[in-house]
């Protein structure tokens, strides 16, 4: 299952990072991404709408491959997974969090920015890891730096925070990279106020930028 859901993720190469506000936006908010050639999104426990919003795209669209972000503790990958999310990121990694992702069966992606965040995450088994905040951190020239060392090791990143429809494809350039994420593509405010047309405009020519690289 792990596999299957990381090599969804590699072939979009764009994962929308979304807050939502209000679950009865979701499920057309997943159709805009799906119209668009984005049949995916990363949606973060930060509001008291999340987990319901991944409840109604699971239910309603099988094959949308909806994430659950922003996952802190063990109680929270748990509580993604119930509702139907497909994989789980966070902004770090604990052995904690891995354990509870493995005992739930939950594809998941922890936080790593420094080298010994690396290894702690590839030393639980962990192969697909989320660099953020990306611009923050050094973006693409910090990533590539890794692809020294950790390369031969599989470590690829999923960079995330700061980056913009004007950044992303730096990220993509580089080997280590499976996909970048941002919340450019479906911003918070453009949810809340049904603005589809604009997000699935963004997601239309991010994923076709991103096919072309
Ligand atoms: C995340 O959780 O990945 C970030 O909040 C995304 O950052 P952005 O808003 O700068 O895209």
């Amino acid at each position: 299952m792990n596999d299957a859901v990381f090599a969804q993720l590699r072939r979009l190469r764009i994962v929308p990072v979304v807050e939502v506000q209000d679950a009865e936006r979701a499920v057309d908010l997943a159709r805009a991404l799906s119209g668009a050639g984005l049949p995916a999104a990363e949606i973060t426990l930060r509001t008291p709408a999340a987990l319901d919003a991944i409840a109604a795209i699971a239910d309603a669209l099988p094959d949308f491959l909806v994430g659950a972000g922003t996952l802190l503790g063990p109680e929270q990958v748990h509580a993604a997974q119930e509702a139907g999310a497909r994989f789980g990121v966070s902004p770090g990694f604990t052995p904690a969090l891995s354990s509870a992702a493995a005992s739930a069966g939950l594809p998941f992606i922890p936080g790593a920015v420094t080298a010994s965040e690396i290894l702690a995450a590839s030393g639980a088994g962990h192969r697909h890891l989320k660099f953020f905040p990306a611009e923050s951190s050094g973006g693409a020239d910090a990533v590539s730096s890794y692809a020294g060392p950790f390369a031969g090791a599989g470590i690829a990143f999923m960079p995330t925070g700061g980056i913009r429809p004007e950044t992303f494809s730096r990220y993509l350039s580089l080997p280590n990279v499976f996909a970048v994420g941002g919340t450019w593509i479906a911003p918070r405010d453009a949810i809340t106020e049904g603005r589809f047309d604009e997000i699935r405009h963004s997601a239309r020519a991010a994923s076709a930028l991103a096919r072309s690289l």
